[in-house]
């Protein structure tokens, strides 16, 4: 039998009795394992038009956490990893690979101050995980939190956590950037990956990654299984992704954001490029990213209050989810704009 696949879009959370009379009654926090605790579930992604220290700074400030990307060389990752760990932040991450100097830089890592380490790479439900699991933890100890991934099943989540992993990024190819489904025809739509993920009885928190586009979707995620949602194209062209502020000739600002396995990506961090998995592109540019993330941060507490859920834990055991149609979706979108009068 063939399954199907829901996405984000194709699903709707239903209305619940709620007796929150403030949204400041929610609470956001998730402990997501081995010294790693988040009062808001989200986090910046490791990509290079997303997360250096800037953004991790605001992101970890905000209770959320930043994970600086590995695409550079070690020494300019000790140095934003230096920057951001200087201000005494307590959710920093830093992101590795599964080959070459990996091990140096986890080490470097701790060292100057990041809170945990996360393998990063494309098909984490791979050998070569794995292998980098098992050194990890001989160099990290057991009590050091290693995220890793992405994958996309509920075989790789328990494989990820049997190998030593205490988190996991979940979502292949579903990424505002990302053409991985396209080059290579694999994937799961994001929001599937996760109900299938949640089915663990491993001892291990998911991370929902990719394709989540506003505090909506962020909600149906955390309904539906994740302890915590990565953002990037979420958080990309503000004032703390990295990067210049370009302006096109009608007065419009905006700034780059690209897949890491894009043919832009690839030969800026490595000199030249193999499969292409990613695209670059331009996104308006939005201020300061703490405005974005009060934003999403109070749309997910609405969220919760329309699920009459005071905390994460009563939202997964309370939610109940629909699907919906594609008139549904429709309507669900604002629509005064396309009526005809
Ligand atoms: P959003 O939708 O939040 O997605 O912008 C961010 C996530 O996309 C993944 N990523 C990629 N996936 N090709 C891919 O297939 C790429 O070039 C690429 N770069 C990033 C990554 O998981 C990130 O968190």
């Amino acid at each position: 039998m063939i399954k199907k696949g829901l996405s984000y879009d194709d699903t709707l959370l239903v209305p619940q009795y709620s007796d929150i009379r403030s949204r400041s009654e929610i609470d956001l926090s998730v402990n997501m394992g081995n010294g790693l605790y988040l009062t808001l579930p989200m986090l910046s992604a490791p990509m290079d038009t997303v997360t250096e220290s800037d953004m991790a700074i605001s992101m970890c400030n905000h209770g959320g956490a930043g994970i600086i990307h590995r695409y550079n060389t070690m020494e300019q990752q000790e140095k934003l990893i230096f920057d951001a760990a200087g201000t005494g932040v307590a959710s920093l991450g830093a992101a590795l690979g599964v080959s070459g100097d990996y091990l140096e830089r986890a080490h470097m890592a701790r060292s100057v101050g990041a809170n945990f380490v996360c393998i990063d790479v494309a098909h984490g439900h791979h050998i070569m995980v794995k292998e980098a699991l098992r050194h990890l933890r001989m160099l990290l100890g057991d009590n050091f939190h290693i995220m890793a991934g992405n994958i996309a099943t509920l075989k790789g989540l328990n494989d990820l956590s049997d190998w030593g992993a205490n988190s996991v990024k979940v979502g292949i190819g579903g990424g505002a950037i990302c053409s991985t489904r396209i080059q290579t025809g694999h994937g799961v739509p994001g929001l599937q990956s996760v109900i299938d993920c949640a089915k663990t009885d491993r001892d291990v928190k998911i991370i929902a990654d990719g394709g989540i586009k506003n505090s909506g979707d962020i909600v149906k995620a955390l309904a539906l299984g994740a302890d915590a949602v990565m953002c990037g194209s979420l958080l990309a062209g503000t004032a703390e992704s990295p990067g210049e502020i370009k302006m096109d000739s009608d007065g419009n600002s905006w700034k780059v954001y690209r897949g890491m396995a894009s043919k832009e990506a690839q030969i800026d961090w490595r000199g030249k490029y193999s499969s292409l998995e990613g695209v670059s592109s331009q996104i308006p540019y939005r201020g300061d990213v703490a405005e974005v993330i009060n934003d999403l941060e109070r749309g997910i507490r609405s969220g919760l209050s329309y699920a009459g859920a005071r905390n994460l834990a009563q939202l997964h055991s309370k939610a109940q989810m629909m699907t919906q149609t594609v008139s549904g979706l429709a309507e669900s979108r604002t629509h005064i704009t396309n009526r005809k009068w």
